[in-house]
């Protein structure tokens, strides 16, 4: 048997004295006697009366063991072009200090904090202090608009909001607060206070709630870690669903410092004292597990950067970023790599810069095309290597385990189901499929630690979204196959979920701020192929008869309205107007059709169609 199928054979047979195992490498202030809760099933527990805290496991652990003085934060800015480094005692003290911060503004073991920050070391200073005190941290990404933070701000009812005077966006200058404000005014959940990190390129005028970041540093008394049980939430990390209601899926302490830690050394072959950089941002679960938790676990130095792969300064900023601080493994989406690529097609500034240093590119977050991972690899010549997860899960379900038995890769496939995850794929009636046979992926439960227990104050939801067509088995919503060898092909969402630039986004999301214009009628978002950003949404609308309107102006404060509501990150450009919309006899509205015309697969359009006379006007918008 290889190391591989040993291992993962162990994962199954035997999961609780596998995971007892791995739950060694984390200190517990009290240590679990018991590894997995199934009483409330299908609702499962890790390491039920274990008590720890992350962020003594992330920061205070590696200075008493004598890293002190290694950096473990190295924050680099392509847009200001200023580099910053914090030791392990300094992100210690940082973090002390702010948890001091948090406490003297109320928050206790339990609470709620909204984190709102662009890539600043702050975003990790923020979210281990809320570790620290036992309060819960919930990043929103700085590029969604006031409504969006407002309805994560009512289902989270945060105690305080942490943000910045300002993103920096190539070289726009994106002011926070006002969005802060106006998410405040919309929501019905209050926070007390608003936390404002002043940046040099602007400075934020305060109001009533806000207080000033700095100065309440420096006047606050540092505070120790409080042990939570492992079982006690860490942070809510709100994703799309198929509805325009975000999902806040939770994390937990034990759990999930356990799983990442493995993740580490199995998945990663990643140490400590070694430079890691995940070119993502903290809002996102990629930048939550392995920007922030991951690496400061295992005692690594982990970059912060702020910037795009292009653009600001050039398509050679990634590279530039690996030599200057002797990166080893670095962690991006395929859209990074296709946008340098379009810039650099010789990679003439790969070869400009020594990366040396690095060992393995690791790519998720989208399906990485078989044309962009030949180019990673012949350009930068170390492995290139997929792997598949979502924010539920916070890390890898299928990998090429580096650290465990490193196998062949296989463009377009993210390679074999990580220990821990059962992977299937079945049919519509949930029967396995042969190999080379495309059908849902789903996990078989319990779900390793790590994964979602739940989804933020809705067991029911999270049951009835996830847990229910496939009884005994978690529902990815993505489709694909296995293949001879065991290699999963993860070929795309079966649901109204779409991905773009590596942003997860909702359909949903997107019809209902585009059916607030008064002249639409009906709509429908679906994702189409693009050649950079992986999709992008397209929307189709038809207008309300009997109006005069004009198109053009209407597609515009459509742009608008989306870019208001949702957030500049829908990035939704395309509005084509249509008599029409394509529906069954229900009248439900058929997207899956829309996506088919789009792709020139017409014969997956049902026969029973209501309106196939829409279906021309719908070609030549969609092909056109
Ligand atoms: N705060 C405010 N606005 C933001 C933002 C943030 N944190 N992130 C993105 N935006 C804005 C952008 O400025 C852009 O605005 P614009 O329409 O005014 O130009 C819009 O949202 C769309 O952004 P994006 O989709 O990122 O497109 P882009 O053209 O600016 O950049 C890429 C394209 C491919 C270079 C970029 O998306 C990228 O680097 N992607 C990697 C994605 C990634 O790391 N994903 C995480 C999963 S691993
Ligand atoms: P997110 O929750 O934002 O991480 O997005 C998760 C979704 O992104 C998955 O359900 C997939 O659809 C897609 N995805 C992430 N990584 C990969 C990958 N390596 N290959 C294919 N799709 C991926």
């Amino acid at each position: 048997m290889g190391a591989y199928a040993d291992e993962y054979s162990r994962s199954t047979t035997d999961p609780e004295g596998f995971w007892a195992e791995q739950a060694r490498a984390i200190d517990w202030h009290a240590p679990p006697s018991t590894v997995l809760d199934g009483a409330r099933a299908p609702l499962y527990r890790w390491f039920p009366d274990g008590e720890l805290n992350t962020c003594v496991n992330a920061v205070d652990r590696h200075v008493a063991a004598g890293r002190g003085d290694q950096p473990a934060v190295i924050h680099d800015s392509a847009i200001t072009g200023e580099v910053h480094t914090l030791t392990y005692a300094q992100l210690q003290e940082r973090v002390a200090k702010f948890a001091g911060v948090l406490a003297g503004l109320g928050v206790a073991k339990g609470d709620r904090v909204v984190i709102y920050l662009p890539m600043i070391t702050e975003a990790v200073v923020a979210m281990l202090a809320c570790a620290r005190i036992g309060a819960v941290h919930s990043v929103v990404f700085g590029g969604f608009a006031a409504p969006e933070l407002a309805a994560r701000l009512d289902d989270a009812q945060p105690a305080v909001i942490v943000t910045a005077s300002c993103g920096l966006e190539g070289d726009k200058v994106l002011p926070y607060l006002p969005i802060v404000h106006a998410a405040v005014d919309a929501a019905a959940a209050k926070p007390g206070a608003v936390v404002v990190w002043q940046r040099p390129r602007l400075t934020a005028e305060l109001g009533p709630l806000d207080h000033d970041w700095a100065a309440a540093e420096r006047a606050a008394a540092p505070a120790d870690p409080v042990p939570v049980a492992a079982t006690d939430p860490l942070y809510i990390l709100y994703t799309s669903g198929t509805t325009g209601k975000p999902k806040g899926v939770v994390r937990d302490n034990g759990g999930h410092a356990v799983a990442l830690t493995y993740s580490m050394r199995a998945i990663y072959d990643a140490g400590p004292g070694e430079v890691w950089w995940t070119a993502s941002d903290v809002g996102w679960v990629v930048g939550h597990s392995y920007i922030v938790y991951a690496p400061l676990l295992i005692g690594a130095t982990t970059v912060v950067y702020e910037g795009k792969p292009v653009g600001t300064p050039d398509a050679g900023a990634f590279w530039r970023v690996i030599e200057r601080h002797g990166v080893r493994n670095l962690f991006t989406a395929p859209t990074a790599l296709r946008a340098i690529r379009k810039e650099d097609p010789d990679a003439e500034f790969v070869a400009a810069s020594d990366i040396s240093s690095l060992r393995t590119l690791f790519m998720a977050g989208e399906r990485l095309d078989p044309d962009t991972y030949e180019w990673a690899a012949a350009k930068l010549g170390v492995p290139v290597i997929d792997h598949w997860w979502q924010t539920e899960t916070g890390w890898p379900i299928a990998a090429n385990l580096r650290g465990v038995e490193p196998m062949p890769v296989k463009p377009g496939s993210a390679t074999v189901p990580v220990p821990g995850y059962g992977v299937r794929i079945v049919d519509d009636a949930g029967r396995d499929v042969p190999a080379g046979t495309e059908g849902a992926v789903v996990i078989s439960l319990p779900l390793p630690p790590g994964t979602l227990p739940t989804l933020w104050g809705a067991d029911q939801r999270y049951i009835d979204s996830y847990l229910t067509t496939f009884p005994g088995n978690y529902l990815t919503g993505d489709g694909g196959y296995l293949d001879e060898d065991g290699y999963l092909f993860v070929m795309g969402r079966t649901d109204d979920v779409i991905n773009v630039a590596g942003h997860r986004l909702s359909t949903g999301a997107l019809e209902a701020a585009i059916a607030g214009h008064p002249a639409v009628a009906e709509c429908a978002v679906i994702g189409v192929a693009d050649q950079l950003k992986g999709q992008l949404p397209r929307a189709l609308v038809a207008l309300k008869a009997g109006g005069d309107w004009d198109a053009d102006a209407v597609r515009a404060e459509i742009v608008q309205l989306v870019r208001d509501t949702v957030g500049a990150v829908a990035a939704l450009k395309e509005v084509a107007i249509v008599a029409a919309l394509p529906k069954t006899r229900s009248g439900k509205i058929l997207r899956r059709s829309m996506r088919a015309i789009a792709e020139g697969r017409d014969e997956a359009v049902p026969s029973t169609i209501e309106n196939p006379d829409v279906l021309d006007d719908l070609r030549g918008v969609l092909r056109g």
